[in-house]
């Protein structure tokens, strides 16, 4: 199988960027990182991808409605012949134009073991800090397919972290981050090998 072309969305640090990059450059991934795009200025994801070389694109969201804002990403992701999408710490919901030219070709990153602390309104320490004030005994990420239900595509790889009673969400979350890192790259190199398969709900590895 030909090396696939990968787009990463970010909004914040990047830490899974940077996680994707690390598994590329060690030869882990059958893939390579064309571009990055992130809807904040800010994003240190974007100085990441900058060192690394790779095109890295500010798309500012006040100036297109959702749908606008998406074709906007579909054209940068055509002009790369972009095989695959990686929401990597992505906050924006995608517009069902997204979803649809690229079913079964977006994966995303959850800090929790959905449906679990999942969906509109859970992201980043929120997770945490439900899961920590539920009283849960394990916590954990998730890769899954994206579909019009925020967190609700088919999964691809979960993993587990323990949760201690004197567990902070601050320090779940760092538990939480490290499995984030493992699992997301696992499952694009699983992805770039043509070993996911989706039947229904659920998704089949092909090992
Ligand atoms: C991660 O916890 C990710 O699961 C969530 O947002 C956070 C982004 O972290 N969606 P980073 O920007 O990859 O460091």
């Amino acid at each position: 199988m030909g090396r696939l072309n990968i787009a990463v969305l970010i909004s914040g640090s990047g830490t899974n960027l940077q996680a994707l990059i690390d598994a590329v450059n060690r030869g882990k991934v059958n893939g390579s990182i064309r571009l990055v795009i992130s809807n904040n200025k800010e994003a240190f994801g974007l100085k990441r991808a900058e060192k690394n070389s790779i095109k890295n694109l500010y798309i500012d969201p006040q100036k297109y409605t959702t749908e606008e804002y998406d074709l906007e990403i579909i054209k940068e992701c055509k002009a790369e012949e972009i095989d695959l999408i990686v929401l990597a710490g992505y906050l924006k919901i995608l517009s069902k134009e997204i979803l649809l030219k690229y079913k079964n070709k977006i994966i995303n990153i959850h800090p929790s073991l959905i449906p679990s602390f999942a969906g509109k309104n859970y992201y980043g320490i929120k997770v945490h800090k439900k899961a920590v004030e539920y009283g849960v005994k394990v916590s954990g990420a998730t890769t899954h397919f994206v579909d019009e239900e925020p967190d609700g595509g088919p999964i691809i790889i979960q993993e587990t972290v323990d949760v201690n009673f004197e567990d902070t969400a601050e320090l779940l979350q760092k538990k939480v981050l490290e499995v984030e890192h493992k699992i997301l790259s696992e499952t694009v190199s699983l992805y770039c090998d043509g070993k996911l398969e989706v039947i229904g709900r659920k998704v089949k590895i092909n090992k």
